[in-house]
């Protein structure tokens, strides 16, 4: 008896109702009937269902290439005032991916890649070095001036040879006038490591080292030539340690690397034509410094420039994760894919900082383009990625449902991984963020994602994009985990344990302009955000 009552409860819980599918449509039914109008993320609502998954036991890894797999659907905008080396590192760290944007030097592009690469979580890999003739007091004068949280320095001499170790005990005022060679811990009784010592998992090994150096909180790492390079200390690995714990796990190359990715421009040479040398020259080296996947981006990726670009990367490089864009069509999105591309940037004018669909008039709303685009990348068996437009986390479960991941550039432009400095506005804290088509940032160089000549000064250029300011939230860990927890939530409603279930579920219905309104908190007075 009370079997058969549970099985009549399971069977209403997950049953359809005609109703539902009146009003809740599936995304073909719905975009279908919604042909005639552009929609956005607020301009439609996600139905929920009957759920039987927490959100924190969602799962958010996604596949956008055979051999580039990220555990998180997120990747930073490539955008001078977005992603460098550091927001790189921090997307990667928390299971996603940072495009390295290209208005830099070439040279500069690939050092930055290599950061990424070889960066080794919790080994400081360019410590501050203090000289051997310094005196204490100028130590603890940097430390005052650069608000340095720690006092204890490895000593180089100028071939950055090891010397010893400063240790904080020693770097007192009482001791200002003493020089730093008499108060060094001679490098013969300093703790250290070989870089080849440490292995495939350096944090493991560097555990097992403190557990057996009972006090010892600090390993120095140098070549076979004595030279330093770098430092690790116990509270970093102690703090990795939980991390790995975490959920979400960082995003990782084969040999334990965190992924990197680049954006490249279809470069053209002074006859106008592809410089496709100059690109295969600069793809190679990024190849060689272990970059992960390349991105072709400019503003109209349906274009023969950016198709000869990803043709001839896939036929150097087969193995290549190619993204490319930007489109919005499904002939463009085929194009796309029959050039070589794997996966395709969909957002033209969605921008935070665009003015694409003011100055050029063309663009599509970022949910109408999604869906067309993702059937068409679903016949290729290509993925799609949801680039611009996303403002808070609700829009990307919404991009989610069409598309395998989502590229942000405001989201994170704030953040203190960010490139540039923080200006202070009437008591605010902000930072630039730039589009990539605004004037400024085409004059240092990003003119060839919207099809003009750095060089070109002779005609006016349109700028499609602005600068602005961002305000300061933070880190990158912290924004993140934020829109995680709402990307979960938002699987949770649609009992959807994972990103592929999330597109099969999902329903949608447009939203009046009252209904947005509804959707905001309404008639109080706010104390205080949800974040
Ligand atoms: P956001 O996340 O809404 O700030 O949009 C970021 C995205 O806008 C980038 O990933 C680019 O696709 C796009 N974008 C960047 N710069 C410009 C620009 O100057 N004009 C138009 N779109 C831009």
């Amino acid at each position: 008896m009370q079997a058969s009552s549970q099985a009549f409860s399971d069977m209403a819980a997950t049953r359809n109702s005609t109703l539902d599918d009146t009003f809740y449509k599936k995304a073909d039914a719905f975009f279908a009937a919604n042909s005639k109008v552009g929609l956005t993320y607020d301009d439609i609502t996600l139905a929920t269902l009957y759920s039987e998954i927490l959100p924190r036991n969602t799962q958010l890894d996604t596949r956008l290439a055979d051999g580039l797999q990220l555990n998180i659907p997120a990747i930073s905008a490539d955008m001078d005032t977005v992603t460098e080396s550091r927001m790189a590192i921090a997307m990667a760290l928390n299971g996603g991916l940072g495009l390295i944007h290209y208005n830099m030097p070439e040279r500069q592009q690939l050092s930055e890649v290599s950061r990424v690469k070889y960066h080794v979580q919790g080994l400081i890999q360019d410590p501050i070095k203090i000289a051997p003739d310094q005196l204490i007091g100028d130590v603890l004068k940097l430390i005052e001036e650069k608000k340095f949280g720690f006092s204890t320095f490895p000593v180089v001499d100028e071939q950055g040879k090891l010397l010893g170790l400063l240790s904080g005990h020693v770097v007192k005022p009482r001791y200002a006038t003493k020089k730093v060679i008499e108060a060094l811990t001679p490098r013969k009784s300093v703790h250290t490591i070989t870089k080849k010592e440490l292995g495939k998992d350096p944090i493991a090994r560097a555990d097992n080292f403190f557990t057996e150096h009972l006090g010892i909180h600090k390993l120095l790492v140098v070549d076979d030539a004595d030279h330093l390079h770098g430092l690790i200390t116990m509270s970093d690995v102690e703090r990795i340690t939980l991390e790995r714990k975490a959920q979400f796990k960082p995003a990782r190359d084969a040999q334990f690397r965190l992924v990197c990715g680049a954006a490249v421009s279809a470069t053209r040479n002074a006859f106008g034509e592809l410089d496709r040398g100059r690109i295969l020259e600069h793809v190679s080296a990024l190849v060689e410094r272990g970059v992960d996947v390349v991105a072709v981006s400019t503003a109209h990726g349906h274009s023969k420039g950016v198709g000869d670009t990803v043709k001839v990367l896939r036929d150097a490089f087969p193995k290549l994760p190619i993204i490319a864009g930007n489109v919005t069509s499904a002939a463009s999105v085929e194009y796309l894919a029959d050039c070589g591309a794997n996966a395709i940037k969909v957002g033209q004018g969605p921008g935070s900082i665009c003015t694409t669909r003011i100055v050029a008039g063309v663009g599509i709303p970022q949910m109408t383009a999604l869906y067309v685009c993702s059937r068409a990348a679903a016949k290729k068996k290509v993925s799609i990625l949801a680039d611009g437009g996303i403002t808070k986390s609700g829009d990307i479960v919404k991009a989610l449902t069409l598309a395998q991941g989502v590229i942000c550039g405001g989201m994170f432009a704030g953040c203190t991984e960010a490139p540039g400095d923080v200006v202070e506005i009437s008591g605010k804290m902000y930072k630039h963020y730039r589009g990539m088509g605004s004037l400024a940032a085409m004059k240092s160089g990003s003119a060839a994602r919207y099809g003009h000549e750095k060089a070109d000064t002779t005609r006016k250029v349109a700028a499609e994009g602005i600068e602005a300011l961002k305000e300061v939230c933070g880190s990158v860990d912290r924004v993140l985990a934020t829109l995680i927890g709402g990307i979960q939530s938002g699987m949770g409603y649609l009992g959807a344990k994972d990103l592929a279930e999330l597109r099969v579920k999902a329903r949608y219905i447009r939203v009046s302009p009252a209904g947005q309104r509804e959707a905001a908190p309404h008639d109080v007075v706010e104390l205080k955000t949800g974040n």
